[in-house]
């Protein structure tokens, strides 16, 4: 980023007191990590410039969640061409899925995801259906493979995750190797692919194969009313990646760690307000010390939830 750069994004931020979202413009500043705030309802500046150490340049997309003087702010829009230009680029999104028989791979494969220099930005253990199979793969209905395919990404939960980097839906595919693991062992052979696919069918990984795949199969995980999650809640315990492990890429290291122990039967990535996080923490509350500084560390980005059993 050249120093004089400045970025501008609409954010909205739900009041919890008025039961109402604020619209904000927001400039931010890399030189020196600044921003300020304009209200753009009651068309007035809110926060003149000020240094923030909870913003930092890779928090700077659409969807992303940010803390700022204790209020969780959404960037919602880009707030002018400039910002749209720089860095819509490098906040392009990809589709990823795990299939089911790399589930158990979840750990080493985030970590090549992260050495990659890929950002996760929704992550979630899903069960499709055979409706659910048809749709995502609605392409193929025709191939003489289908049935195969389907009987196959059915039978057993899958892990779908939004990817985001600069031309992440190429960089993605290239990652996956080439469709059948058999090839990708000769020819790609540090390909995921390669490393955790079995055959032609079972190649462990799926990639967006171009902008409108992606758009398409993000929404069809992530979008309104979208796939269920694993969880059952019964016979198990939670297990939290809190923020802080998450951003510095860790979360494929801990993963495995856990999955050597536990068998782990859901996976969720949250960006928690801070509601919810005093919630989830209420028993320490008033009970251990450092309660504030745990919450404030579970709202200052996303962490992985699992559900894991033993
Ligand atoms: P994907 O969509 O899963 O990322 O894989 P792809 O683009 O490399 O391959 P595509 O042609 O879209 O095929 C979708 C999936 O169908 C299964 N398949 N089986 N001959 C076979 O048995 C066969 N061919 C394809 C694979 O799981 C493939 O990834
Ligand atoms: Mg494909």
């Amino acid at each position: 980023m050249a120093e004089e750069d400045r970025f501008y994004f609409i954010c909205d931020w739900y009041d919890p007191h008025a039961a109402f979202i604020r619209k904000y413009q927001l400039v931010y500043y890399p030189k020196d990590c600044t921003m300020e705030m304009f209200d753009m309802k009651n068309h007035r500046p809110f926060l003149r410039r000020t240094k923030v150490d909870t913003i930092r340049p890779e928090d700077l997309y659409i969807g992303s969640r940010v803390n700022v003087l204790s209020r969780q702010l959404t960037f919602t829009d880009y707030g002018d061409k400039f910002t749209e230009k720089r860095l819509g680029q490098r906040t392009e999104r990809s589709l990823g899925m795990i299939k089911p028989d790399a589930v158990s791979k979840l750990g080493p494969i985030l970590d090549q995801v992260h050495q990659s220099g890929f950002l996760i930005t929704k992550l979630k253990m899903c069960q499709l259906s055979r409706d659910d199979a048809f749709e995502l793969y609605k392409e193929h209905q025709s191939k003489d493979f289908f049935n195969k395919l389907v009987s196959f990404v059915t039978s057993g939960p899958v892990i779908a995750f939004e990817l985001m980097g600069g031309n992440a839906i190429l960089k993605w595919r290239e990652l996956l190797g080439p469709t059948d693991s058999a090839v990708a062992r000769s020819e790609a052979p540090m390909s995921l692919r390669a490393r955790f696919g079995t055959d032609g069918t079972q190649n462990a990984v799926h990639g967006s194969d171009s902008p409108e795949s992606a758009a398409r199969e993000i929404d069809f995980f992530f979008g309104p009313g979208c796939r269920a999650t694993t969880a059952n809640f019964g016979s198990c315990t939670c297990a939290v990646i809190k923020p802080h492990a998450v951003l510095e890429g860790l979360s494929g290291r801990i993963i495995q760690k856990v999955s050597e122990h536990f068998t782990i039967s859901a996976v969720e990535m949250f960006t928690m307000d801070k509601a919810n996080v005093e919630e989830f923490y209420e028993v320490y509350k008033g009970v251990v010390q450092e309660y504030p500084e745990m919450v404030k560390e579970l709202v200052s980005g996303p962490c992985i939830a699992m559900e894991i059993r033993a």
